[in-house]
């Protein structure tokens, strides 16, 4: 059920109601974070979340300039997106009750984030090329290379922490 509807009548529009969803996004993740960087067990994981969670607070600021520079104001629209994602990786901390387990579903959880953190980030830039909006192209670029950066650091993490929840299963195979 669609609760309100906004009315998007162009495309400039549609660029800054994204935007205003992002801003949403990023605020969501900067509050699910610490959670996550708490349940790690594996030191390197913990330490990579909470980095990602000092670079969040960056993209908040960031997306905040970004929404000033082409509205005026700062405000965000409901990002459904994340908030099921962030439901998911709560429901998994209360669910999981093995840690090196957890490690391996804090990661997917993580990357779920980050996926979709790059594609909004992809299809920003690429509507801001569309209008013309050169500076914004370069702010989103810097932003979705930082999330492509923390994803790849999660794939090379689960590698190892990965493998070492597996050895961790008692030998029933
Ligand atoms: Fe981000």
């Amino acid at each position: 059920m669609k609760i309100f509807s906004a009315n998007i009548e162009d495309f400039r529009t549609l660029y800054t109601t994204h935007l205003e969803k992002a801003l949403d996004m990023e605020r969501k993740i900067v509050k699910a974070l610490p959670k996550m960087v708490e349940h790690a067990s594996d030191i390197d994981l913990s330490v990579a979340l909470q980095n990602h969670l000092e670079e969040t607070k960056i993209h908040v600021s960031k997306v905040q300039g970004l929404l000033e520079r082409n509205t005026g104001e700062v405000k965000t629209s409901t990002c459904k997106v994340i908030d099921a994602l962030a439901t998911s990786a709560a429901d998994t901390i209360t669910d999981v009750t093995d840690p090196s387990v957890l490690d391996i579903a804090l990661i997917a959880g993580a990357q779920e984030v980050e996926h979709h953190e790059i594609a909004v980030y992809g299809t920003l830039k690429a509507w801001a090329r569309l209008l013309g909006l050169s500076n914004d192209v370069s702010i989103l670029e810097s932003i979705e290379a930082d999330e492509i950066k923390a994803d790849r650091l999660l794939t090379a993490l689960s590698t190892r922490v990965n493998r070492e929840a597996d050895v961790a299963v008692p030998a029933y195979r």
